[in-house]
């Protein structure tokens, strides 16, 4: 193998592992997902208007705002506790697996 085709494959395994992480990032959210079910719905689309969806929502920002409640920097009486139980691990396997519900509706 020349060392640019050992480069490549190289590249192209980093790629398959980091999907493969990525997959098995959402499947621990899944099991970690059942505590947000009551307010946040199955699969992430709330059943009742005062609580956001957050099927399809983007990863990063889920993150995000998972790591501003926790931090006190954004706050809501029934959401702050929870997210104050979460660690950095629970966070990112949380915001994989709704970032790849499928949201309520498409965008046209
Ligand atoms: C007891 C009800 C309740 C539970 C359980 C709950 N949440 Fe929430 N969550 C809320 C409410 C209410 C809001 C909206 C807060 C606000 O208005 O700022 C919210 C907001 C959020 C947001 C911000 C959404 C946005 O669009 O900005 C995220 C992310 C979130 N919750 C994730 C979770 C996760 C993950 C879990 C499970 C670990 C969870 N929540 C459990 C009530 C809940």
């Amino acid at each position: 193998m020349t060392a640019r085709g050992g480069m490549a494959a190289m590249a192209a395994l980093l790629v398959s592992m980091g999907a493969a992480v990525a997959d098995e990032r959402a499947g621990q959210g899944e099991g970690k997902a059942a505590q947000c079910v009551a307010c946040h719905g199955i699969r992430g689309l709330a059943p009742n208007p005062t609580f956001p969806h957050l099927a399809g929502q983007n990863a990063a920002y889920l993150e995000i705002q998972l790591r501003y409640f926790r931090a006190g920097e954004r706050y809501h009486p029934l959401m702050t506790p929870i997210a104050e139980t979460l660690s950095d691990q629970d966070i990112d396997e949380l915001a994989a697996y709704y970032s790849e519900l499928q949201p309520q509706s498409e965008a046209p």
